[in-house]
């Protein structure tokens, strides 16, 4: 039997995605999660794999994993023989001998997922690549629209900032595609980004451009971490055309706002838009919870236990 992988939204197709998200809203409770564990996966095993940081994604996989009553072990290559020099494969086949059934894997080199899930036999499940692929957070931004707007069936969705470096912004493009929506993009011309997938998209050069278009504005973050091949505009400059400042979003009450977090305050976004009722910020974070139980349970039930 294959295993079964998260390795991009790519192989999904819109129903797919549609069954992870109606899944998910079934975890969901109008403030939070419905209080119920499940035991589906109960005796499984998955190993957290991060070798970059992070909050969200991390801590969302590992309540996921609970609440479907899977058992969960933290890797970091700090403190671990990764600082000793093992590579990546000697590391991942040294956590598939422990007996793993799945491996939720951070990574900021592209292509790291594909080339784990060609030599492990454990399901590799994608939370993070690069500038590549980040599919849960696409699944979680779709899932948090769908409960506000209903349906992303014809949505006027601008995804704004740095989208050059962004995974996130690469795998929404598609997922929301997929459902349907309309997509544009606004961005400094350094963060922009020039593959096909964004090359074909309306642009817009601002964001009081892009606010009297659009119906979702997605916001992403800055990426200093990632700046060394690019000269960007300078924080001042970049808040004056591209931030969605308070006066900005309220004066587009109706437009939704998503950002995957975590938030440049001040920069991408005033510390007062996090709290209005147009923002979904908090509500996307319990979603992170709901779909990435959807996901750990398709995978982890559609595999052979590990031996
Ligand atoms: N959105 C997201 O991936 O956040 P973390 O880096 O905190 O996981």
């Amino acid at each position: 039997m294959p295993v079964s992988h998260l390795l991009s939204t790519r192989t999904l197709t819109s129903n797919d995605v549609l069954d992870i998200i109606r899944e998910a809203h079934g975890y969901l409770s109008s403030n939070g999660l419905k209080p119920q564990q499940h035991d589906v996966a109960f005796g499984r095993r998955v190993v957290l794999a991060f070798f970059e940081a992070s909050t969200r994604t991390r801590l969302s996989f590992e309540t996921a994993a609970h609440r479907l009553g899977a058992d969960t072990v933290l890797f970091q290559p700090s403190g671990s023989s990764v600082e000793k020099g093992e590579t990546l494969r000697e590391t991942v086949l040294t956590i598939e001998a422990m007996g793993f059934d799945a491996i939720v894997l951070r990574h900021a080199d592209n292509g790291t997922h594909e080339t784990v899930a060609s030599y492990t036999t454990m399901s590799v499940i994608n939370a993070g690549e690069g500038s590549l692929a980040h599919p849960t957070q696409a699944l979680l931004d779709a899932s948090a629209l769908m409960e506000r707007c209903g349906t992303l069936e014809g949505m006027r969705i601008c995804i704004v900032g740095d989208i050059r470096h962004s995974r996130v912004a690469r795998s929404n493009i598609d997922v929301f595609t997929k459902l349907g929506a309309d997509v544009a993009v606004c961005a400094p011309p350094a963060l922009m980004g020039e593959d096909d997938d964004i090359r074909s998209l309306l642009r817009f050069e601002s964001i009081p451009d892009a606010l009297e278009w659009a119906q979702v504005i997605n916001l992403l973050r800055i990426q200093r971490e990632r700046m060394t091949d690019v000269i960007v505009p300078s924080f001042d400059d970049y808040r004056s055309r591209y931030a969605l400042t308070l006066d900005r979003a309220l004066a587009h009450p109706d437009t939704v706002v998503i950002h995957p977090g975590p938030v440049n305050v001040g920069v991408e976004a005033d510390a007062a838009v996090l709290d209005l009722p147009q923002t979904l910020i908090h509500r996307q974070v319990s979603h992170g919870v709901a779909v990435r139980m959807a996901v750990l349970r398709r995978i982890l039930t559609d595999r052979p236990t590990a031996t």
